[in-house]
Protein backbone atom coordinates (compact mmCIF):
# COMPACT_ATOMS: atom_id res chain seq x y z
CA UNK A 1 0.00 0.00 0.00
CA UNK A 2 1.62 2.96 -1.19
CA UNK A 3 0.48 6.36 0.38
CA UNK A 4 -0.79 9.70 -0.81
CA UNK A 5 -3.36 11.60 0.73
CA UNK A 6 -2.87 13.15 4.38
CA UNK A 7 -6.03 14.40 5.79
CA UNK A 8 -4.76 14.71 9.46
CA UNK A 9 -6.23 13.60 12.35
CA UNK A 10 -10.32 13.36 11.71
CA UNK A 11 -13.35 12.08 14.58
CA UNK A 12 -15.49 9.30 13.41
CA UNK A 13 -17.87 11.24 10.46
CA UNK A 14 -21.26 9.99 12.03
CA UNK A 15 -20.31 10.52 16.05
CA UNK A 16 -22.49 13.51 15.97
CA UNK A 17 -22.06 14.78 19.41
CA UNK A 18 -24.61 15.61 22.04
CA UNK A 19 -24.32 19.11 24.40
CA UNK A 20 -23.91 17.55 27.28
CA UNK A 21 -20.93 15.99 26.25
CA UNK A 22 -19.21 18.66 24.53
CA UNK A 23 -16.54 18.69 27.22
CA UNK A 24 -15.59 15.03 26.28
CA UNK A 25 -12.56 14.02 24.45
CA UNK A 26 -13.81 12.39 21.00
CA UNK A 27 -11.97 9.60 19.22
CA UNK A 28 -9.77 10.32 16.59
CA UNK A 29 -8.00 8.39 13.97
CA UNK A 30 -5.10 9.84 11.35
CA UNK A 31 -7.10 9.48 8.08
CA UNK A 32 -4.32 8.56 5.62
CA UNK A 33 -5.74 6.98 1.98
CA UNK A 34 -2.97 4.79 -0.14
CA UNK A 35 -3.30 3.02 -3.13
CA UNK A 36 -2.79 -0.67 -3.27
CA UNK A 37 -0.27 -1.22 -7.05
CA UNK A 38 -1.35 -4.76 -7.35
CA UNK A 39 -4.77 -4.34 -7.54
CA UNK A 40 -5.46 -0.90 -8.11
CA UNK A 41 -7.68 -0.45 -4.95
CA UNK A 42 -7.55 2.82 -2.98
CA UNK A 43 -8.26 2.99 0.35
CA UNK A 44 -8.07 4.18 4.15
CA UNK A 45 -4.78 2.93 6.07
CA UNK A 46 -6.38 3.04 9.45
CA UNK A 47 -9.96 1.52 9.94
CA UNK A 48 -12.07 1.92 12.93
CA UNK A 49 -14.11 -1.08 14.18
CA UNK A 50 -17.28 -1.59 12.73
CA UNK A 51 -18.90 -1.85 15.65
CA UNK A 52 -17.86 1.74 16.87
CA UNK A 53 -19.24 3.17 13.17
CA UNK A 54 -22.82 1.14 12.99
CA UNK A 55 -24.60 0.99 15.59
CA UNK A 56 -28.13 1.79 17.15
CA UNK A 57 -27.15 5.91 16.62
CA UNK A 58 -26.55 5.51 12.95
CA UNK A 59 -28.13 8.93 11.86
CA UNK A 60 -28.69 8.46 7.94
CA UNK A 61 -31.68 7.43 6.74
CA UNK A 62 -32.23 7.23 3.37
CA UNK A 63 -35.70 7.78 3.45
CA UNK A 64 -35.08 11.05 4.57
CA UNK A 65 -34.08 12.48 0.92
CA UNK A 66 -36.50 13.37 -1.98
CA UNK A 67 -34.19 12.27 -4.43
CA UNK A 68 -33.39 9.00 -2.87
CA UNK A 69 -36.90 7.75 -1.99
CA UNK A 70 -38.00 8.74 -5.70
CA UNK A 71 -34.58 7.44 -7.41
CA UNK A 72 -34.68 4.04 -5.35
CA UNK A 73 -38.47 3.63 -6.29
CA UNK A 74 -37.57 3.55 -10.27
CA UNK A 75 -34.88 1.39 -9.77
CA UNK A 76 -36.41 -1.46 -8.36
CA UNK A 77 -39.34 -1.30 -10.83
CA UNK A 78 -36.38 -1.20 -13.10
CA UNK A 79 -34.71 -4.40 -11.70
CA UNK A 80 -38.05 -6.12 -11.43
CA UNK A 81 -38.68 -5.73 -15.25
CA UNK A 82 -35.07 -6.52 -16.03
CA UNK A 83 -34.56 -9.51 -13.96
CA UNK A 84 -38.26 -11.09 -12.59
CA UNK A 85 -36.33 -11.95 -9.30
CA UNK A 86 -38.41 -14.51 -7.25
CA UNK A 87 -36.32 -13.16 -4.01
CA UNK A 88 -34.52 -10.18 -3.68
CA UNK A 89 -31.68 -9.42 -0.83
CA UNK A 90 -30.85 -5.96 0.14
CA UNK A 91 -27.15 -5.63 1.98
CA UNK A 92 -27.55 -2.35 4.36
CA UNK A 93 -31.26 -2.06 3.97
CA UNK A 94 -31.22 0.84 6.06
CA UNK A 95 -34.80 2.08 6.63
CA UNK A 96 -36.06 0.21 3.81
CA UNK A 97 -36.37 3.08 1.05
CA UNK A 98 -35.43 0.10 -0.98
CA UNK A 99 -36.89 -3.24 -0.29
CA UNK A 100 -39.85 -1.38 0.41
CA UNK A 101 -40.49 -1.11 -3.60
CA UNK A 102 -40.99 -5.16 -3.65
CA UNK A 103 -43.55 -7.61 -2.61
CA UNK A 104 -42.70 -8.56 1.06
CA UNK A 105 -42.93 -12.07 0.37
CA UNK A 106 -40.07 -11.55 -1.96
CA UNK A 107 -37.33 -9.44 -0.44
CA UNK A 108 -35.33 -9.44 3.08
CA UNK A 109 -33.10 -6.18 3.84
CA UNK A 110 -29.85 -7.02 6.54
CA UNK A 111 -29.14 -3.57 8.71
CA UNK A 112 -26.81 -4.25 11.57
CA UNK A 113 -28.16 -0.98 12.90
CA UNK A 114 -30.75 -1.60 14.96
CA UNK A 115 -32.23 1.72 15.12
CA UNK A 116 -32.92 1.44 11.35
CA UNK A 117 -33.88 -2.65 11.29
CA UNK A 118 -36.22 -1.89 13.77
CA UNK A 119 -38.35 0.50 11.25
CA UNK A 120 -38.58 -1.77 8.57
CA UNK A 121 -40.16 -4.70 11.26
CA UNK A 122 -43.12 -1.84 11.68
CA UNK A 123 -44.16 -2.09 7.85
CA UNK A 124 -43.44 -6.30 8.02
CA UNK A 125 -40.78 -6.43 6.06
CA UNK A 126 -38.06 -8.52 7.17
CA UNK A 127 -35.12 -7.44 7.95
CA UNK A 128 -31.68 -9.32 9.71
CA UNK A 129 -30.42 -6.94 12.33
CA UNK A 130 -27.04 -8.17 11.74
CA UNK A 131 -23.76 -7.45 9.77
CA UNK A 132 -23.38 -9.54 6.27
CA UNK A 133 -21.56 -12.93 6.57
CA UNK A 134 -21.87 -16.00 5.19
CA UNK A 135 -23.22 -17.50 8.48
CA UNK A 136 -26.06 -15.38 7.93
CA UNK A 137 -26.08 -16.02 4.12
CA UNK A 138 -26.56 -19.45 4.66
CA UNK A 139 -29.79 -18.87 7.10
CA UNK A 140 -31.24 -16.76 4.81
CA UNK A 141 -30.91 -18.22 1.51
CA UNK A 142 -31.76 -21.83 2.91
CA UNK A 143 -34.69 -22.31 1.06
CA UNK A 144 -34.20 -20.46 -1.91
CA UNK A 145 -31.45 -18.92 -3.59
CA UNK A 146 -31.45 -15.15 -4.47
CA UNK A 147 -31.70 -13.85 -7.89
CA UNK A 148 -30.99 -10.34 -7.33
CA UNK A 149 -28.64 -8.84 -4.20
CA UNK A 150 -28.91 -5.16 -4.20
CA UNK A 151 -26.44 -3.26 -1.95
CA UNK A 152 -25.57 0.68 -2.14
CA UNK A 153 -22.97 2.65 -0.14
CA UNK A 154 -22.59 -0.48 2.23
CA UNK A 155 -19.23 -2.38 0.41
CA UNK A 156 -17.64 0.12 0.43
CA UNK A 157 -17.67 0.12 4.47
CA UNK A 158 -16.70 -3.50 5.12
CA UNK A 159 -12.71 -4.28 5.93
CA UNK A 160 -13.26 -8.29 4.89
CA UNK A 161 -14.20 -8.87 1.32
CA UNK A 162 -13.31 -12.77 1.65
CA UNK A 163 -16.13 -13.21 4.10
CA UNK A 164 -18.28 -10.89 2.18
CA UNK A 165 -18.24 -12.07 -1.40
CA UNK A 166 -18.09 -15.89 -0.34
CA UNK A 167 -21.54 -14.67 1.30
CA UNK A 168 -22.48 -13.31 -2.24
CA UNK A 169 -21.58 -15.83 -4.61
CA UNK A 170 -23.20 -18.73 -2.28
CA UNK A 171 -26.54 -16.43 -2.28
CA UNK A 172 -26.79 -16.34 -5.69
CA UNK A 173 -29.39 -18.39 -8.12
CA UNK A 174 -27.75 -20.02 -11.27
CA UNK A 175 -29.06 -16.57 -12.79
CA UNK A 176 -28.33 -14.31 -9.79
CA UNK A 177 -27.02 -10.41 -10.23
CA UNK A 178 -25.44 -8.63 -8.09
CA UNK A 179 -26.17 -4.90 -8.24
CA UNK A 180 -24.07 -2.65 -6.38
CA UNK A 181 -23.45 1.35 -6.15
CA UNK A 182 -20.65 3.05 -4.67
CA UNK A 183 -19.12 6.10 -5.46
CA UNK A 184 -17.29 6.33 -8.66
CA UNK A 185 -13.07 6.78 -7.91
CA UNK A 186 -13.01 8.37 -10.74
CA UNK A 187 -15.79 11.20 -9.95
CA UNK A 188 -13.56 11.56 -7.09
CA UNK A 189 -10.63 12.24 -8.51
CA UNK A 190 -11.48 14.35 -11.22
CA UNK A 191 -13.85 16.43 -8.97
CA UNK A 192 -11.43 16.44 -5.83
CA UNK A 193 -13.50 15.73 -3.64
CA UNK A 194 -11.10 14.10 -0.54
CA UNK A 195 -14.39 14.21 1.34
CA UNK A 196 -15.07 10.99 -0.18
CA UNK A 197 -12.69 9.87 2.35
CA UNK A 198 -13.74 9.49 6.11
CA UNK A 199 -13.56 6.46 8.44
CA UNK A 200 -16.67 4.82 7.23
CA UNK A 201 -15.15 4.42 3.31
CA UNK A 202 -12.65 1.76 3.48
CA UNK A 203 -12.53 2.34 -0.26
CA UNK A 204 -13.64 4.09 -2.69
CA UNK A 205 -13.65 1.74 -5.36
CA UNK A 206 -12.69 1.87 -9.26
CA UNK A 207 -14.07 -0.45 -12.03
CA UNK A 208 -10.36 -2.08 -12.48
CA UNK A 209 -9.92 -2.78 -9.08
CA UNK A 210 -13.42 -3.63 -8.35
CA UNK A 211 -12.93 -6.57 -10.93
CA UNK A 212 -9.91 -7.39 -9.98
CA UNK A 213 -11.56 -8.34 -6.33
CA UNK A 214 -14.13 -10.21 -8.01
CA UNK A 215 -12.12 -12.12 -10.02
CA UNK A 216 -11.06 -14.16 -6.82
CA UNK A 217 -14.61 -15.45 -6.52
CA UNK A 218 -15.00 -16.30 -10.07
CA UNK A 219 -17.49 -13.39 -9.92
CA UNK A 220 -17.24 -10.91 -13.19
CA UNK A 221 -19.01 -7.50 -14.18
CA UNK A 222 -21.45 -7.89 -17.03
CA UNK A 223 -22.46 -4.24 -16.82
CA UNK A 224 -22.18 -0.44 -15.82
CA UNK A 225 -23.82 2.88 -15.29
CA UNK A 226 -22.93 6.18 -14.11
CA UNK A 227 -25.13 7.63 -11.69
CA UNK A 228 -25.38 10.96 -9.99
CA UNK A 229 -25.79 9.58 -6.39
CA UNK A 230 -23.34 10.85 -4.19
CA UNK A 231 -21.78 12.97 -6.41
CA UNK A 232 -21.08 10.28 -8.68
CA UNK A 233 -21.40 6.44 -8.46
CA UNK A 234 -21.35 3.06 -10.43
CA UNK A 235 -23.19 0.95 -10.23
CA UNK A 236 -22.20 -2.55 -11.14
CA UNK A 237 -24.59 -5.22 -12.30
CA UNK A 238 -22.20 -8.63 -11.41
CA UNK A 239 -22.46 -12.33 -12.08
CA UNK A 240 -21.23 -15.60 -11.75
CA UNK A 241 -18.79 -16.13 -14.70
CA UNK A 242 -20.63 -19.21 -15.05
CA UNK A 243 -23.97 -17.65 -15.59
CA UNK A 244 -24.51 -17.34 -19.41
CA UNK A 245 -27.88 -15.48 -18.77
CA UNK A 246 -26.33 -12.00 -19.83
CA UNK A 247 -23.93 -11.20 -22.16
CA UNK A 248 -20.89 -8.74 -21.02
CA UNK A 249 -22.04 -4.73 -22.24
CA UNK A 250 -19.50 -2.93 -23.97
CA UNK A 251 -20.39 -0.35 -21.19
CA UNK A 252 -17.71 -2.18 -19.15
CA UNK A 253 -15.12 -1.88 -21.00
CA UNK A 254 -15.52 1.51 -21.69
CA UNK A 255 -15.37 2.56 -18.37
CA UNK A 256 -12.29 0.43 -18.28
CA UNK A 257 -10.48 2.39 -20.63
CA UNK A 258 -12.01 5.82 -19.63
CA UNK A 259 -10.32 4.85 -16.03
CA UNK A 260 -6.82 3.84 -17.88
CA UNK A 261 -6.46 6.75 -19.76
CA UNK A 262 -7.16 9.04 -16.81
CA UNK A 263 -4.46 6.82 -14.89
CA UNK A 264 -6.17 5.11 -12.01
CA UNK A 265 -3.69 2.07 -12.06
CA UNK A 266 -0.75 4.73 -11.86
CA UNK A 267 0.44 6.12 -8.77
CA UNK A 268 1.41 9.18 -10.27
CA UNK A 269 -2.49 9.73 -10.67
CA UNK A 270 -3.18 10.05 -6.83
CA UNK A 271 0.25 12.44 -6.16
CA UNK A 272 -1.45 14.98 -8.36
CA UNK A 273 -4.30 14.38 -6.85
CA UNK A 274 -3.14 15.01 -3.67
CA UNK A 275 -1.61 18.26 -4.77
CA UNK A 276 -4.82 19.55 -6.20
CA UNK A 277 -6.38 18.19 -2.60
CA UNK A 278 -3.88 20.97 -0.65
CA UNK A 279 -4.51 23.74 -3.12
CA UNK A 280 -8.24 23.26 -2.64
CA UNK A 281 -8.10 23.72 1.13
CA UNK A 282 -5.81 27.01 1.03
CA UNK A 283 -8.69 28.38 -1.80
CA UNK A 284 -11.78 27.07 0.28
CA UNK A 285 -10.16 29.04 3.70
CA UNK A 286 -9.25 32.10 1.44
CA UNK A 287 -13.10 32.29 0.36
CA UNK A 288 -14.00 31.62 4.30
CA UNK A 289 -11.39 34.61 5.64
CA UNK A 290 -12.35 36.68 2.89
CA UNK A 291 -16.35 36.83 3.28
CA UNK A 292 -15.71 37.02 7.54
CA UNK A 293 -13.78 40.16 6.80
CA UNK A 294 -16.66 41.30 5.51
CA UNK A 295 -18.29 40.69 8.52
CA UNK A 296 -21.34 38.34 6.68
CA UNK A 297 -22.68 35.35 8.41
CA UNK A 298 -22.02 32.08 7.03
CA UNK A 299 -24.00 28.97 8.10
CA UNK A 300 -23.25 25.23 6.49
CA UNK A 301 -26.37 22.97 4.76
CA UNK A 302 -26.19 19.64 5.27
CA UNK A 303 -24.04 17.81 8.10
CA UNK A 304 -22.89 15.23 6.21
CA UNK A 305 -19.96 12.80 6.71
CA UNK A 306 -18.34 14.18 4.07
CA UNK A 307 -18.32 18.14 5.52
CA UNK A 308 -16.61 16.36 8.22
CA UNK A 309 -13.68 15.66 6.73
CA UNK A 310 -13.55 19.01 4.98
CA UNK A 311 -14.19 21.09 7.94
CA UNK A 312 -11.60 18.96 9.88
CA UNK A 313 -8.97 19.15 7.27
CA UNK A 314 -9.25 22.63 6.27
CA UNK A 315 -9.76 23.96 10.34
CA UNK A 316 -13.17 25.48 9.36
CA UNK A 317 -14.66 26.15 13.07
CA UNK A 318 -17.67 28.25 14.71
CA UNK A 319 -15.00 31.00 13.70
CA UNK A 320 -16.36 30.60 10.24
CA UNK A 321 -20.03 28.59 10.44
CA UNK A 322 -22.68 29.80 12.80
CA UNK A 323 -24.20 26.65 12.56
CA UNK A 324 -25.50 23.60 9.96
CA UNK A 325 -28.96 23.51 8.77
CA UNK A 326 -29.87 19.78 8.51
CA UNK A 327 -33.73 18.05 8.29
CA UNK A 328 -31.99 14.58 9.52
CA UNK A 329 -34.28 14.83 12.87
CA UNK A 330 -31.60 12.33 14.71
CA UNK A 331 -28.54 15.16 14.17
CA UNK A 332 -30.59 17.82 14.92
CA UNK A 333 -29.67 19.78 17.69
CA UNK A 334 -26.15 18.12 17.89
CA UNK A 335 -22.88 18.96 16.81
CA UNK A 336 -20.68 18.31 13.92
CA UNK A 337 -17.82 15.61 15.29
CA UNK A 338 -14.65 17.75 15.95
CA UNK A 339 -15.63 20.99 14.79
CA UNK A 340 -18.56 21.03 17.54
CA UNK A 341 -20.89 23.13 14.92
CA UNK A 342 -24.28 23.09 15.72
CA UNK A 343 -26.87 21.52 13.81
CA UNK A 344 -29.83 23.22 13.94
CA UNK A 345 -33.46 22.03 12.69
CA UNK A 346 -33.84 22.71 8.77
CA UNK A 347 -35.68 25.97 8.07
CA UNK A 348 -36.18 27.45 4.45
CA UNK A 349 -33.36 29.66 4.04
CA UNK A 350 -33.83 33.46 4.28
CA UNK A 351 -31.35 35.97 3.33
CA UNK A 352 -32.39 38.46 6.18
CA UNK A 353 -30.49 35.78 8.04
CA UNK A 354 -27.98 34.06 6.31
CA UNK A 355 -25.57 35.86 3.97
CA UNK A 356 -23.99 32.70 2.65
CA UNK A 357 -24.19 28.74 2.67
CA UNK A 358 -21.71 26.22 2.68
CA UNK A 359 -22.84 23.28 0.70
CA UNK A 360 -21.91 20.08 2.65
CA UNK A 361 -24.37 18.15 1.27
CA UNK A 362 -23.11 19.54 -2.66
CA UNK A 363 -24.22 15.62 -3.66
CA UNK A 364 -27.77 17.28 -3.20
CA UNK A 365 -26.61 20.40 -5.08
CA UNK A 366 -29.93 20.28 -7.58
CA UNK A 367 -32.63 19.51 -4.73
CA UNK A 368 -31.14 21.67 -2.72
CA UNK A 369 -30.71 24.60 -5.31
CA UNK A 370 -34.52 24.63 -6.38
CA UNK A 371 -35.73 24.45 -3.25
CA UNK A 372 -33.58 27.37 -2.04
CA UNK A 373 -34.84 29.52 -5.00
CA UNK A 374 -36.22 32.27 -3.26
CA UNK A 375 -32.65 32.56 -1.15
CA UNK A 376 -30.96 32.73 -4.15
CA UNK A 377 -33.64 35.32 -5.87
CA UNK A 378 -32.87 37.52 -2.82
CA UNK A 379 -29.40 37.52 -3.01
CA UNK A 380 -28.15 34.95 -1.22
CA UNK A 381 -24.92 32.66 -2.31
CA UNK A 382 -23.52 29.33 -2.02
CA UNK A 383 -20.24 28.34 -1.35
CA UNK A 384 -18.55 24.36 -2.15
CA UNK A 385 -15.57 23.16 -2.80
CA UNK A 386 -16.52 20.79 -5.55
CA UNK A 387 -15.35 20.71 -8.42
CA UNK A 388 -12.96 23.73 -6.68
CA UNK A 389 -13.55 25.87 -4.08
CA UNK A 390 -16.12 28.51 -5.37
CA UNK A 391 -18.83 31.23 -4.65
CA UNK A 392 -21.81 30.90 -6.81
P1 LIG B 1 -25.42 12.18 2.67
O1 LIG B 1 -25.76 12.43 1.26
O2 LIG B 1 -25.73 10.88 3.26
O3 LIG B 1 -23.89 12.44 2.82
P2 LIG B 1 -22.83 11.67 3.73
O4 LIG B 1 -22.85 10.25 3.27
O5 LIG B 1 -21.57 12.40 3.41
O6 LIG B 1 -23.27 11.85 5.14
O7 LIG B 1 -26.12 13.26 3.61
C1 LIG B 1 -26.95 14.27 3.19
C2 LIG B 1 -27.31 15.10 4.41
O8 LIG B 1 -27.85 16.34 3.95
C3 LIG B 1 -28.36 14.47 5.29
O9 LIG B 1 -28.01 14.66 6.65
C4 LIG B 1 -29.62 15.26 5.00
C5 LIG B 1 -29.08 16.59 4.58
N1 LIG B 1 -29.96 17.30 3.65
C6 LIG B 1 -30.64 18.43 4.07
O10 LIG B 1 -30.51 18.83 5.23
N2 LIG B 1 -31.45 19.09 3.21
C7 LIG B 1 -31.64 18.66 1.94
O11 LIG B 1 -32.40 19.29 1.17
C8 LIG B 1 -30.93 17.51 1.50
C9 LIG B 1 -31.08 17.02 0.10
C10 LIG B 1 -30.10 16.86 2.40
Amino acid sequence: MKKFLDLGPQPLANSYVLKKNLGRKEKKFHLIVGFNPKNYLVSILNTVSKEKMFNKDYPYKSSESKTMRYSFAKLASKLIKKFDPNFVIEIGSNDGAFIKNFNKNKVVGVEPCKNLAQITKKKKYKTYPYFWNLDLAKKITKKKKADLIYSANTLSHIKNFNEIFKAIRFSLSHRGVLVLEDPSLLECIKKVAYDQFYCEHLYVFSTISLQKILDKFKLEIFDIENISTHGGSNRYFIKKKENNFFRINKKVKNEINKELSYGLNNFSTYKKFAKKVMTSKIKLLKIFKKIKDKRKTIIGYGATAKSCTVLNFCGIKKNFIDYFYDTTSFKINKYLPGTKILIKKYNRLKKKNVDYVFLGAWNFKDEILKKEKNFIRQGGKFITHVPYPKVF
